[in-house]
């Protein structure tokens, strides 16, 4: 008879405890421990071990000497963010919002390596018809793929697990983490205990079997995986799917990789039939409009070795309210509110009686540091009305002093501002030698915000049909 036991459970750092407390003992979160029953596990036969499981230790210098074997997806952009392709026996996390695209992305995944060994697709929120549709949708139902992807909707982690093991497939798919349970836990799906213990057994699967796991998980509104951030530090690979959902162009970044960068981004396009690779990613996220417009700021970021252009928008009104707003979507608030404070006292540009809106085109969410100085130039040019000086792009650090720091890669960015057309680049002195021109394209090195925005904003708002 197994024992029934019942645990106190947080649910935002997964520390159990006997008795219910206000707060966690653990994470210092409030009101997040829940009571789960836990029943004494069945005793399971031990676990598949591993191959490399009871050898002899290794000297360090012959250790793993073999390299992971990575099967390449075929699909360059998530090739390039896991470093080469799937590490067998790795587990792979795919966290993003509801209907950013995460299960197709899967199944064109999924069709990718079909090749072979097959893939398991283990479906707990949608049916295999809905699968099915969707597939039908990419094109994948037909020919050999449509035979190499077996669907099963199950949601019981130990008949998947044993599916996996019966079937053997060269990759399993589990579509979504939160809506799979273990038979020997009562808590609900979704909960932290179960999440946890879902991942664990998929781990012991992979790791047993060498099959490759790939695991969905959602993202809660302020962007936590939902359930439990032990999750993360289980698994090998966590990537998320950035993006406007009205939007077509999603991000892929790799928040934690053991097996290569967390640096690479990839760059895709959701089509009529699924996320294709974007042909430049380079330009993507840059709005389009047809000229300069106040507010409006071109920036040369880096993720990780790739430079992308993208733009930063500002949007300053004056404001009837007390208490002025300051919203930021895709850039950091702290740095906007910091900005902001600096414009007023170093640059003559007081905001205090103004709403300023910021945020990145396309949905695109970027953190570092060169940001700053092409968010002042955004602010002061929609707080002038005036556009920048046509073909002008913008990137630096911006200090307390409104002094401006240099960032690194500087040639990098700028190179590839000059292939995708910009004439001018308004970037920090700081920081050593800046050369005077990349490519043709003049680079214009400043001191402090105040001389930045003076190089930047055209004269007066003539030119573009927007000016005035
Ligand atoms: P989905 O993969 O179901 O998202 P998730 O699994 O992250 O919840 O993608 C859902 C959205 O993608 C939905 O709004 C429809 C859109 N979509 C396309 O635009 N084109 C396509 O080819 C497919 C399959 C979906
Ligand atoms: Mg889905």
């Amino acid at each position: 008879m197994a024992r029934v036991q019942s645990r106190y459970v947080c649910q935002s750092c997964g520390a159990s405890v006997l008795r219910w407390e206000g707060q966690c003992h653990a994470c210092g979160e409030w009101n997040t421990l829940v009571e789960t029953v836990v029943r004494e596990p069945h005793p399971r036969p031990p676990a598949a071990v591993s191959a490399g499981a009871g050898a002899p230790p290794t000297p360090l210098s012959h250790a793993g000497e073999t390299a992971p074997i990575r099967t390449p997806v075929g699909i360059g952009e998530l090739d390039r963010v896991l470093g080469g392709g799937l590490v067998a026996g790795s587990v792979v996390l795919v966290g993003g919002e509801p209907g950013i695209g995460k299960s197709t992305l899967l199944l064109q995944v999924a069709a990718g390596i079909a090749d072979g060994a097959g893939v398991l697709y283990a479906t707990g929120e949608e049916s295999p018809g809905q699968v099915r549709l969707r597939a039908q949708r990419l094109g994948l139902t037909t020919g050999r793929v449509g035979d190499a992807i077996r669907v099963v909707a199950e949601t019981g982690v130990g008949r998947i697990a044993d599916l996996a093991r019966q079937e053997r497939p060269g990759l399993l798919v589990v579509d979504s983490v939160q809506t799979v349970a273990s038979e020997d836990l009562d808590g609900p799906p979704g909960s932290v205990g179960q999440v946890r213990e879902v991942a664990l057994r998929l781990m012991e699967l992979a790791k047993g079997d060498g099959i490759p796991v790939v695991l969905v998980g959602h993202v809660t509104k302020d962007g936590t995986l939902a359930g439990p951030k032990t999750l993360e530090h289980l698994v090998d690979v966590v990537l998320s799917i950035e993006g406007d959902r009205s939007g077509a162009l999603r991000l892929l970044r790799a928040a934690k990789n053991r097996f290569g960068s967390t640096e690479e981004v990839g760059v895709f396009e959701m089509g009529e039939r699924g996320l294709a690779e974007v042909p430049d990613p380079a330009r993507a996220f840059l709005g389009e409009h047809d000229g300069p417009a106040p507010g409006s700021v071109p920036a040369p970021v880096l993720e990780g070795t790739r430079p992308l252009l993208v733009e930063v928008q500002a949007l300053v009104a004056p404001t009837g309210a007390p208490s002025p707003r300051r919203t930021a979507s895709g850039v950091d608030p702290n740095r906007l509110a910091l900005l902001v404070a600096v414009l007023g006292r170093r640059a003559g540009i007081g905001l205090a009686g103004h709403d300023v809106y910021a945020n990145l085109a396309g949905g695109l969410s970027v953190d570092e540091p060169g940001l700053d100085l092409p968010l002042a130039l955004a602010l002061a040019s929609s707080f002038r009305d005036r556009p920048l000086v046509p073909g002008t792009v913008a990137i630096g650090e911006v200090g307390l002093l409104g002094e401006l720091r240099s960032v690194s890669g500087l040639e990098r960015r700028l190179r590839e501002a000059a292939r995708l057309g910009f004439t001018r680049a308004v970037v920090p002195r700081a920081g050593g030698r800046v050369p005077s021109s990349v490519d043709g394209l003049e680079v214009v090195a400043t001191g402090s915000v105040a001389d930045a925005i003076r190089a930047a904003l055209a004269e007066a708002p003539v030119g573009s049909a927007r000016g005035r």
